[in-house]
């Protein structure tokens, strides 16, 4: 007799390749079991500004955006956009090195150039691609990767695309990462990967020690100022120029997914031999170039950063005022001064973390919860990330919130 079709295939049935992530779908069914708002399905349905949102049908002060200029309802970055997408329209069906290069892709590469005073600049999709692309590219099969353990995913998967050797040293410890650069074989390609500032904990990296030591050793350097850019240096150009080692970092990585307001990332560089990259790099081959209405957005988002004192200095101001007032409320946070416009609250575990949370949000605040893996150590976090539109005001009506949320979960 004929096997018919369900039977062959109940005879094949397929190990679940999804069962792996059993305990994830656990530890995610118990939270909402005992009754919280999924922390991970928020839905903005109406943005009234850089710093309030209908977010599940309550009106809410953001604080967990990354939004740290509030440059997204800028007058002239939502004017230039809508020009170019009348003028180029929508889209841009193609890479970058074929029919992706429109005249804006060009401009946000000069007016990148302009904010860093550096000689070239090379736009990816998204900050994710421009970290995948250019370490992947950079550091190959024999070549050495120095990175601190607390690295974004986005430089750890760029390691393992390029098929280098990854050593990873303690979080922002100048001794350990010259232990490892001396244990390198002589002769060997060296990319030291630093981050300005570390997202997590919202501390800054001591560059001018480890930029100092990895030149010693030889290694080229690279530095992701994600979450640095348009807010710390004089120029707004990031921690490596508030240390002044700027002159010696051979790559910026950086995105426009938070100060500047849009989506984006990039790479600039003085490096003579740069533009060779536009053609080996495979996530910027083979992908398609950002949108015309984008491209102009974010120029004209960083050249309007460039001359940007007085929201920097509110900002630092909001940041000081924040961290002072959490640290007397009696919450315990991830530094012990305020280093960047990120707050990290220290949760005590996941669900206490994910109550507050809820609670914060009852409240009317947004901030990001993050868990493991993401975080170090294990931790829960509640991330707070200042805006340069939060008005003093609202930065003391957050700090209500924290006051009568943290007392109503327990954990002041
Ligand atoms: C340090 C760091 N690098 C890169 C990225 C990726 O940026 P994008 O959102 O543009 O992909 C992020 C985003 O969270 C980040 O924190």
């Amino acid at each position: 007799m004929a096997t018919s079709m369900s039977e062959t295939l109940s005879a094949a049935e397929p190990v679940d390749l999804l069962a792996k992530f059993d305990p994830i779908i656990q530890t995610r069914e118990a939270l909402l079991a005992a009754g919280v708002e999924d922390p991970f399905n928020l839905v903005m349905e109406q943005v009234l500004s850089p710093t309030r949102a209908i977010c599940n049908g309550r009106d809410t002060i953001l604080l967990g955006t990354y939004n740290y200029m509030g440059m997204t309802f800028d007058d002239d970055v939502i004017a230039a956009g809508k020009a170019a997408m009348e003028d180029f329209g929508a889209g841009t069906t193609g890479s970058r090195v074929l029919n992706g290069t429109f005249r804006d892709h060009r401009d946000v590469e000069a007016a990148l150039r302009e904010f860093y005073a550096m000689d070239h600049a090379m736009v990816f999709s998204t900050g994710y691609q421009a970290n995948l692309g250019i370490i992947s590219t950079l550091a190959g099969k024999g070549d050495y990767i120095i990175l601190d353990i607390d690295s974004h995913a986005s430089i750890y998967d760029g390691c393992a695309m390029g098929k280098a050797e990854v050593v990873p040293f303690k979080h922002n410890d100048v001794e350990a990462l010259e232990k490892r650069l001396k244990r390198i074989p002589e002769g060997a390609g060296k990319l030291v990967v630093l981050e300005g500032v570390y997202s997590m904990m919202g501390d800054v990296a001591p560059l001018k020690e480890m930029v100092r030591i990895a030149k010693e050793n030889g290694a080229m350097v690279l530095v992701d100022e994600a979450h640095s850019m348009g807010f710390i240096g004089e120029h707004g150009r990031g921690v490596a120029e508030d240390q002044g080692v700027i002159d010696d970092v051979d790559f910026i990585i950086g995105t426009f997914s938070k100060s500047v307001g849009t989506v984006g990332g990039f790479c600039v560089s003085n490096h003579p031999k740069f533009e060779v990259l536009r053609l080996v790099c495979r996530p910027y081959v083979f992908t398609a170039a950002l949108p015309p209405s984008v491209m102009a957005s974010s120029a004209t988002s960083i050249r309007k950063l460039m001359h940007n004192g007085n929201k920097r200095a509110h900002l630092w101001e909001n940041s000081r005022t924040l961290h002072a007032g959490l640290r007397a409320l009696g919450f315990q946070l991830g530094t012990e001064t305020p280093q960047s416009a990120i707050i990290a609250v220290i949760m005590p575990d996941l669900e206490k973390g994910a109550m507050m949370w809820e609670a914060l949000l009852k409240e009317g605040l947004y901030v990001n919860l993050a868990r493991p893996p993401a975080t170090p150590a294990g931790m829960t976090l509640l991330r707070c990330s200042l805006c340069a539109e939060h008005s003093s005001e609202q930065v003391q009506t957050i700090l209500g919130m924290f006051e009568r949320a943290g007392k109503a979960i327990g954990i002041i």
